[in-house]
């Protein structure tokens, strides 16, 4: 497939966009899908506006269901990640003797903060620290301990650019009787994902990223093994198993994972997320993620391996690179920011996210200014 025209189905922008980690760009189109999944049906003032919106939210899981190879019914819209692992975490009746959550010093802050809270429940965190290698299974085999119950797994760590091998550790995990839950916040929509080959339990992501599909549209995905263990306290009516029951003394659990979702839905997000990852499943991850490499392999090969923060192998690197130049640093960041390309930086250096809406013209560009 070429991939390269179609860097024109991405709004028109000035500079060089490089920051589809953070938020990913919207389709020319997206503004029409909102109009029609979202204004229309509101705008035709009867009664079936919910009808339509719901519609939109179905869609919505179908796609998630596409991209991820997983059943629909598995799905429940979610407005954030750590909103769903705070809901995950009080759903779960604890065991005493395992009552610790191991995670890593890199995963991103908003879902420990979220743990931590859940931990006043009476879990305990435990930190993998930061100079580990979370890469290598045998750091998690040495901390999954006999009290550990959960552990968190961020697919992609924003930090440091690398993928870490969540088959192997949920495949550890499962082993061990240990609950996982992985955070695909940066990961999907970039990197194949294939739920079926992983021994997940529970898989938490968003549409905000490399979707494309703007903020609010999260996602949690439940492992149906599992599902009847899970009673979430946050609940509303459309968490019931029949919505339109109304029988204020009688709540019973949706069969599937909507028995996490709550009181009534906000749409927007999920209809414009729906669009972009229509989009994305078109095209195909793989493709994305062949072309993803083939910008990032141009720019690596303009850097010494000194200066790549990020692996150098396909197979362990995420699709944003991290770049360090030393003492050229802070000279080389005001030279990208004068020609109006859009990266941002963390301790381990410039982050930069070639996807779709990039051309290779851009790129070459880009690197003309190192
Ligand atoms: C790895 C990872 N997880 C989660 C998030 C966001 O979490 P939330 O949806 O709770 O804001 C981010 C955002 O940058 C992230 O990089």
């Amino acid at each position: 497939m070429t991939i390269e025209p179609l860097a024109d189905n991405y709004i028109d922008h000035r500079g060089i966009y490089l920051l589809s980690h953070s938020v990913g760009l919207p389709l020319n189109s997206s503004e029409q899908a909102a109009a029609a999944g979202f204004w229309q049906p509101w705008r035709g003032a009867n009664n079936d506006i919910w009808t339509h919106w719901l519609g939109c939210i179905d869609a919505y899981r179908d796609q998630l269901a596409t991209l991820l190879n997983g059943e629909k019914g598995s799905f429940c819209p979610q407005t954030s990640l750590s909103s769903a692992v705070a809901k995950i975490v009080d759903s779960l009746s604890l065991d005493k003797n395992k009552n610790t959550i191991l995670l890593s010093e890199e995963d991103f802050p908003s879902i420990a903060f979220a743990l931590q809270k859940a931990a006043g429940g009476g879990y305990r965190l435990k930190f993998i620290p930061a100079d580990a290698d979370t890469a290598d299974i045998n750091a998690w085999d040495q901390q999954m301990t006999a009290d550990v119950g959960m552990v968190l797994v961020t697919h992609v760590q924003s930090n440091n650019g690398r993928q870490l091998p969540v088959r192997q550790i949920t495949e550890l995990s499962c082993r061990k009787g240990i609950l996982s839950m992985i955070d695909i916040a940066q990961s999907v929509a970039i990197l194949p994902i294939d739920l079926q080959t992983w021994f997940a339990d529970f898989v938490l992501g968003s549409c905000v990223k490399w979707v494309g599909g703007g903020p609010g549209a999260a996602f949690m995905w439940v492992n149906p093994d599992i599902i009847d263990q899970c009673q979430p306290c946050h609940v509303g009516w459309f968490s019931h198993a029949n919505p339109f029951e109304f029988d204020i003394h009688h709540f019973d659990y949706a069969a599937d994972a909507l028995r996490f979702w709550g009181g009534t839905p906000s749409v927007y997000p999920y209809v414009l997320a729906a669009h972009s990852l229509g989009f994305i499943n078109n095209i195909g991850v793989n493709n994305i993620r062949g072309y993803n490499i083939k910008l990032a392999d141009k720019i690596i090969q303009q850097v010494s391996p000194a200066e790549l923060q990020s692996p150098m192998e396909p197979e362990l690197r995420s699709g944003t690179l991290i770049l360090h130049f030393g003492a050229r640093q802070q000279a080389l960041l005001n030279r990208l920011q004068q020609q109006q390309v859009h990266f941002d930086t963390r301790t381990k250096g410039l982050r930069l996210s070639p996807h779709l809406c990039n051309s290779s013209q851009q790129i070459e560009a880009l690197i003309s200014l190192f």
